[in-house]
């Protein structure tokens, strides 16, 4: 097919996005064909936080990069040797490309295959430094290893249906489902997520169906924390000047949590009457504080290695003033890292088709048409408490 038959969009340098014609996706890596891959008509592709570190020119990402790692498809041709996916199954992308044939993949560590990014492992759909995979916010995509990656929804129907629940199972309901997992959160669990955006309340859901006691949602964004209100956690308003002890002690009556989850990462702002400046350490030294000793930080929140954008010297190379030795002292653990979607792709599906969790509408999935995407990212940096799905084949009337 010629070039015109596909538009996705595209990076252009700091502050910018453009919807562009680019190629019809080949089944094809480097010059070998891809016979495990898939080409996938994209029913919907979701914007992300992550996408916005790229954006807002806080990483290395190359102008012409096409964005988009949250992908939900409809297989439209399958590589010879796809041998259990079939046309026109609609399917759920992990974000992470993983192989499944390395060691990592093999024990499930699909977040760092050893087979997808020459530079460093773990591999990911347009974004900066994870191999150089085409992104799907675009009409169509190509996926490899299909058989292994792809989560093949049961009855198309009910997909479509539910589907501004489903797109959420390609990253962030995985992933705030693992920052609480590896925090540690159990019933009865108190709580701190920090962060309202998408994957805070992905997690703050999360957390609900893992049974927690009380959800504490910090942020400083009042309707991001008024989402947070609606679904039945504690909104902590971060303006207000006081030690972050203070503040959970003015909910839970204790000074501490049980169990915390930083799904703000590195362009964290200061609390307080500081809170228009940048800390990028300050949410994992409040984690250090207010969890309890012996206890589990979950980091889904994402810290780069370089970061132009960053104010001192050290932090442009990813070194942060982190108080380690208060996490010390307290034998406190670190959760860091990719989420493996994939894991945990299965049952969260479950959880939604048989109405156990409603993360559609805790997150507020706004369906936007491909064309808007320039807007959407605009809205989203604004920090409106919407996670924003594009449409690019009108299938949501947007
Ligand atoms: N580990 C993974 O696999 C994975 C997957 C998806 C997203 N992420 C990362 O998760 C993070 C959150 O994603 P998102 O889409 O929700 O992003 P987002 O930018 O929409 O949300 C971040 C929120 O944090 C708030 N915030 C800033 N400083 C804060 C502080 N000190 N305390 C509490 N809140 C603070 C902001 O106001 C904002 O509402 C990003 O870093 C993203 O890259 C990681
Ligand atoms: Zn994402
Ligand atoms: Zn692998």
């Amino acid at each position: 097919m010629a070039s015109a038959d596909n538009r996705g969009v595209v990076y252009r340098g700091a502050g910018k996005v453009a919807v562009e014609d680019i190629a019809f996706p080949e089944l094809a890596l480097g010059n070998r064909k891809c016979e495990h891959g898939v080409i996938l008509k994209v029913l919907t592709t979701n914007i992300c936080g992550s996408d916005q570190h790229m954006v807002r020119g806080r990483t290395t990402a190359p102008e012409g990069l096409v964005l988009g790692h949250e992908i939900t498809g409809e297989v439209i041709e399958c590589g010879r040797d796809v041998e259990f996916v079939k046309q026109g199954d609609v399917v759920s992308v992990p974000f992470n490309v993983a192989c499944g044939r390395c060691r990592n993949c093999r024990r499930g560590d699909t977040h760092i295959c050893l087979n997808v990014n020459p530079a460093r492992p773990g591999g990911a759909y347009g974004y900066v430094d994870m191999g150089g995979w085409v992104g799907g916010q675009a009409e169509y995509v190509m996926v490899p290893y299909a058989d292994f990656q792809l989560l093949v929804f049961p009855d198309r129907e009910q997909a479509m249906e539910k589907i501004l629940d489903l797109t959420m199972l390609t990253d962030i309901f995985p992933t705030g489902f693992h920052g609480c997992l590896t925090a540690g959160v159990q019933p009865g669990s108190t709580v701190y997520i920090a962060g309202a955006g998408p994957v805070g309340l992905a997690a703050a859901a999360s957390a609900r169906l893992l049974g927690a006691a009380c959800v504490i949602v910090g942020d400083m964004k009042p309707q991001r924390l008024e989402q947070a209100r609606s679904f039945g956690c504690e909104p902590l308003d971060l303006r207000q000047d006081a030690s972050m002890p203070e503040l959970i002690e003015s909910i839970l009556g204790v000074p501490e949590v049980d169990a915390a989850v930083d799904a703000v990462g590195f362009e964290a702002n200061c609390h307080g009457h500081n809170h228009a400046h940048e800390q990028p350490a300050t949410v994992l030294n409040a984690a250090m504080e207010i969890t309890q000793a012996g206890g589990r930080v979950g980091i889904p929140g994402l810290y780069v290695t370089e970061d132009p954008g960053a104010s001192s010297e050290d932090a442009k190379h990813g070194n942060l003033s982190m108080k380690f030795g208060l996490g010390w002292a307290k034998a406190m653990s670190f959760h860091t890292g990719q989420t493996p979607a994939m894991r945990y792709q299965r049952q969260l599906m479950q959880a939604v088709l048989h109405g156990r969790v409603e993360i559609g509408k805790a997150v507020n999935a706004t369906p936007i048409s491909l064309e808007q995407a320039p807007k959407g990212y605009a809205d989203f940096d604004s920090g409106v408490a919407k996670k924003f799905v594009i449409d690019p084949h009108g299938i949501l009337n947007t």
